[in-house]
C-alpha cells in the first residue's frame, strides 16, 4: 500500500537493541525504510549486526548512553553523517524499565532512591526532549516521506499501579517510571504543536508485555485486562507502521493505547 511505503526514508530507534526496539526496527525495515539502532548496550548491537541483520545494508548501529547529553549530541552528528542530514522517523523507545537492576528502583516507595529517580527522568524524559530537538533539524531537511516522532509511553504514565499484582514477587513499579512516562505523554502534546505542520508527534501507551514474569503476576494481570492477556512485542508492529507512515497523516499530539483495555476498566 502506497501510504505505508517508506522507501528512501530514515528511521532512528533508541533502545534499538531491546525487545520493543528490535520489533520497531523490523517493522520499519519491512516497510522499506533504512534504520539506525541506537543503544548503550554495545554488545547487543554488535550481536545484532553480526547475526540477525548480517548483510542487511540498510541497518546501522550507534552506541550511546542517553544519560549523557554530550554523547547524545555526538550520536546525532553520526546520524546526520549516515543519513546525509535527513531523517523521517524517531522512535523514543529507550528507557529505564521495570526489569532494570538499579538501586532504590523496584522497591517499596519508602526505599525508592532520589538519585535513581533523577537518573530515570534523564533517560526516559530529558533524552527524548533533546533527541527530538536535534532530530527535528534533520527532519526539516527531508523532503520525501512522512516525518514522525513516536514516543513509547506506558499505562503507568496514565494510571497508578495495582500493588497487589506484585505481592510475592521480586517485581516492583517505581514512581520515577510513572512520572517519566506521564511526562513523555505531555511532551508529545507540547512538541506536536511546535513542530507542526512539517513533523507529527504521537505516543504509544503500552501495556505490560509478557516476558517470563511469575505465573501469579501474569494471572492477576490478565484478570484485569478485557483482552485477557498481556501484550507481545508483535502487538506493537501495527502501531509503529501506522504512526511512522502516511497512514496516520492527519494525526498528531495523540496517544494510541495498546493496553488490551487495561485503562478502560
Ligand atoms: N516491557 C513492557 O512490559 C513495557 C510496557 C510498557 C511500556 N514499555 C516501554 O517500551 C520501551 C521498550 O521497553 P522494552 O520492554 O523493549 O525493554 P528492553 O529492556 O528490552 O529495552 C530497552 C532498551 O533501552 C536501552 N537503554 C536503556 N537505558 C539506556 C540509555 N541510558 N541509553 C541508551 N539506551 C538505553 C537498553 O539497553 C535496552 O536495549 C520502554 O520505553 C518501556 O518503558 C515496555
Amino acid at each position: 500500500m502506497q501510504l505505508q511505503n517508506m522507501q528512501n526514508c530514515w528511521a532512528l530507534i533508541t533502545g534499538g537493541s531491546g525487545h520493543v526496539g528490535q520489533t520497531a526496527a523490523d517493522t520499519l525495515l519491512e516497510l522499506g525504510a533504512s534504520v539506525i539502532l541506537l543503544d548503550r548496550d554495545s554488545e547487543s548491537l554488535k550481536e545484532l549486526t553480526l547475526n540477525k541483520y548480517k548483510g542487511v545494508e540498510n541497518v546501522h548501529a550507534i552506541v550511546c548512553d542517553l544519560a549523557n547529553e554530550s554523547a547524545i549530541a555526538e550520536a546525532m552528528k553520526s546520524v546526520a553523517n549516515i543519513t546525509e542530514h535527513k531523517l523521517n522517523v524517531l522512535v523514543n523507545n529507550a528507557a529505564f524499565v521495570g526489569t532494570d537492576k538499579l538501586t532504590g528502583w523496584c522497591v517499596p516507595f519508602e526505599q525508592q532512591a532520589i538519585d535513581t529517580f533523577n537518573d530515570c527522568l534523564k533517560v526516559n524524559l530529558s533524552a527524548p526532549f533533546l533527541l527530538s530537538q536535534l532530530a527535528f533539524e534533520l527532519m526539516k531537511n527531508q523532503e520525501q516521506g512522512s516525518k514522525s516522532i513516536i514516543n513509547i509511553s506506558s499505562i503507568y504514565g496514565v494510571v497508578g499501579p495495582k500493588i497487589e499484582l506484585y505481592e510475592g514477587t521480586d517485581m516492583g513499579n517505581p514512581a520515577a517510571y510513572a512520572a517519566s512516562k506521564a511526562g513523555l505523554m505531555q511532551l508529545t502534546r507540547w512538541m506536536s504543536a511546535n513542530v507542526a505542520p512539517s513533523v507529527r508527534v504521537n505516543n504509544i501507551v503500552l501495556g505490560g508485555i509478557e516476558r517470563g514474569q511469575p505465573d501469579t503476576f501474569v494471572e492477576k494481570y490478565n484478570a484485569n485486562v478485557p483482552l485477557a492477556r498481556m501484550a507481545t512485542e508483535e502487538d506493537v508492529k501495527g502501531a509503529i507502521a501506522y504512526l511512522s507512515s502516511d497512514l496516520s497523516s492527519y494525526m498528531t499530539g495523540q496517544s494510541l493505547f495498546l493496553d488490551g483495555g487495561w485503562t478502560v476498566v
